[in-house]
């Protein structure tokens, strides 16, 4: 069936039409890049000091056979055991989608430092990312700013991906330093040199305070930490993600799934059920 125009376009609104459509063009074109530059996600398991070999292996065994039973996943996923762990969870899980990192390093290449892994050692055993200035290695092992600073420069020097722990304490927080503690730790990046500036980092947000508590932040805490950090962060380098950490379970993953790019979770990562459901949860 033919349809016939009724009436004749003016010249004024062809102009229209051809600038409307111009316009959504553009829109669609600027919508495209704006999700190419988002923030890549990440679920990351920090095992802390906890599992022995056969508890990792079936730990991996049942995560990786959720993984692929279950719709594919967009981010990614990983796991950071104990050190001596790392080689065997590695070769196991090669040609899956399961990252394996390291939860901490030194950041010499080699030399007399006795206890102490570099950052040559994780790349020959292709670790993909490493757990830098946790809360846990600043409050026990008494690990500083400056030392920090320096580890995570050597992770991005080796091409190893620095997930760089930041947060405040209960009595930062209580003093009403939050602000000045995130913006001092975060100033680290200011020291990433020109030629580094579009390497990917992960910083991680972990109040001190929610870690190993089962008492997460808010959702407005998070959101709030989450901004500053972006904003801060953006100062100095390019290609960022921000993850929030501290007592998170599926439904903090769920409530705060849109206000950060993920999440570096402890206790409930043991569990490899509890883990996927988390990193569904973060999958959107
Ligand atoms: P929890 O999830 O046990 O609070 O631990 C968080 C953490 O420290 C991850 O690095």
């Amino acid at each position: 069936m033919m349809v016939q125009l009724k009436y004749t376009i003016s010249l004024d609104q062809i102009t229209t039409l051809a600038y409307n459509i111009l316009k959504f063009a553009t829109l669609k074109l600027q919508t495209q890049f704006i999700k190419t530059m988002e923030a890549e996600r990440y679920v990351l398991a920090n095992f802390k000091m906890n599992k022995n070999l056969f508890e990792v292996k079936k730990w991996a065994e049942e995560f990786l056979a959720l993984l692929y039973k279950g719709k594919k996943l967009k981010l990614k996923v990983g796991c950071a055991p104990t050190f001596i762990y790392i080689k065997a969870l590695k070769e196991m899980v090669i040609g899956t989608d399961l990252l394996v990192g390291a939860q901490n390093m030194y950041f010499e290449e080699k030399g007399a430092f006795t206890g102490e892994v570099s950052p040559n050692q994780l790349k020959d055993i292709s670790v993909d990312f490493v757990i830098i200035g946790h809360s846990e290695r600043r409050n026990i092992f008494g690990e500083n700013d400056e030392l920090i600073s320096k580890k995570f420069l050597s992770a991005l020097k080796h091409n190893i991906l620095p997930i760089l722990c930041i947060g405040e304490t209960k009595e930062e927080r209580e003093k009403g330093k939050t602000e000045e503690v995130l913006i001092r730790q975060i100033s680290i990046l200011s020291k990433v040199r020109d030629e580094m500036k579009d390497k990917k980092v992960v910083i991680a947000y972990e109040p001190v305070w929610a870690i190993g508590t089962g008492i997460p932040a808010t959702k407005d805490k998070i959101k709030e930490a989450v901004e500053l950090i972006k904003t801060e962060a953006s100062k100095f380098i390019k290609n960022f993600s921000v993850l929030y950490g501290g007592s998170i379970d599926e439904k903090v993953a769920e409530e705060i799934k849109d206000i950060c790019d993920g999440g570096l979770v402890g206790t409930a990562s043991l569990d490899p059920h509890k883990f996927y459901k988390i990193a569904q949860n973060f999958d959107i």
